[in-house]
């Protein structure tokens, strides 16, 4: 296994026993938490509190803290997969290998799960075992907030939707693609800047730095789509053309999506080689991202 693999599987399993902690801590359980369990718990790669915790090494910031973020991210990411295969939307009954929140609980239950972990994303980043400044902690809460709504990752959403059957241009795919997957990409780098206490003009490099990794991401995740093996990559593959979704692929085709996300990742790589070896770590995920088989 490669180094990169091995800290991203530490890394994942430290995102998931600090949310298994929090939820055992939680005064009561309501009858919510099994499926929102089932759709935190299943097995996905926790690749965005990898790039927390990357970009946290270019500033040394504290681990802990940084899995904190992560996690409360991955509860944002959960929520949108689950509503993301919900029958208004993509309709898709396998995510992870296993049945879809909502085949497994019903479409109601999934819709409920889905609000209670977007919700608790933001109880765990206002709660006191994050360890960072008030100030700092409502930074933190505002850019989640505006990465995941209407602006960012519900807004790219409805977009991706309202696209299909479409003739859209390149750059308004583009651009759904950043909101969509990109946003929330652009809170982990800048969440790690935030809480180093960069300027904003430094914070806003880094939220730039994020959008297009997500972009990468979203593209490898298209490709994934049209070649993958629906056994390795855990759910269904070749639907984005039955669905009729605006992808970049469809749009311009393998050869263009590929060189448009191999100079993405060539103009990031570029931007952090100024920070030396501290940014290795990121760099190797960026690395990761075009050549995952899931
Ligand atoms: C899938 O994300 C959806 C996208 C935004 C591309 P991941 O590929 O990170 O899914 P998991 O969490 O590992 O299952
Ligand atoms: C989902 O994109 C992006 C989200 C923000 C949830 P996709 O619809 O392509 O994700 P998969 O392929 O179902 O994982
Ligand atoms: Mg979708
Ligand atoms: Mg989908
Ligand atoms: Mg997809």
């Amino acid at each position: 296994m490669s180094i990169f693999k091995r800290n991203l599987k530490k890394i994942s399993a430290d995102s998931e026993k600090f949310l298994k902690n929090f939820l055992k801590r939680q005064p009561i359980n309501s009858k919510l938490i099994t499926p929102m369990k089932y759709g935190l718990f299943s097995g996905g790669k926790n690749f965005r509190t990898s790039i927390v915790v990357n970009t946290g090494k270019i500033f040394k910031v504290n681990y802990k803290k940084l899995i904190i973020i992560g996690a409360a991210v991955e509860c944002i990411h959960s929520y949108s997969l689950i509503h993301d295969d919900l029958p208004c939307m993509d309709d898709d009954e396998i995510r992870r290998g296993k049945m879809t929140t909502h085949k497994k609980f019903g479409e109601s239950t999934a819709v409920l799960a889905g609000n209670s972990l977007l919700t608790l994303a933001f109880e765990i980043l206002s709660s006191h075992q994050l360890k960072v400044k008030n100030n700092l902690k409502i930074n933190l809460i505002k850019s989640l907030a505006i990465s995941s709504g209407h602006l960012g990752m519900a807004g790219g959403q409805f977009l991706d939707l309202f696209f299909e059957h479409k003739k859209i241009s390149k750059n308004s795919i583009i651009n759904m693609q950043c909101m969509k997957t990109g946003m929330l990409f652009g809170f982990c780098c800048e969440a790690a800047a935030i809480v180093a206490n960069l300027s904003n003009s430094d914070r806003n490099k880094f939220y730039e730095i994020g959008k297009e990794i997500g972009i990468i991401y979203q593209i490898a995740d298209d490709f994934i789509d049209l070649t993958g093996n629906k056994k390795i990559v855990g759910k269904p593959t070749q639907k984005d053309n039955k669905m009729g979704k605006s992808t970049l692929l469809n749009f311009s085709g393998k050869d263009y999506a590929n060189s448009y996300a191999q100079n993405l990742k060539k103009k990031i790589i570029n931007k952090l080689k100024k920070y030396g070896k501290n940014s290795n770590d990121l760099i190797q995920s960026i690395e990761f991202i075009l050549n995952r088989k899931k």
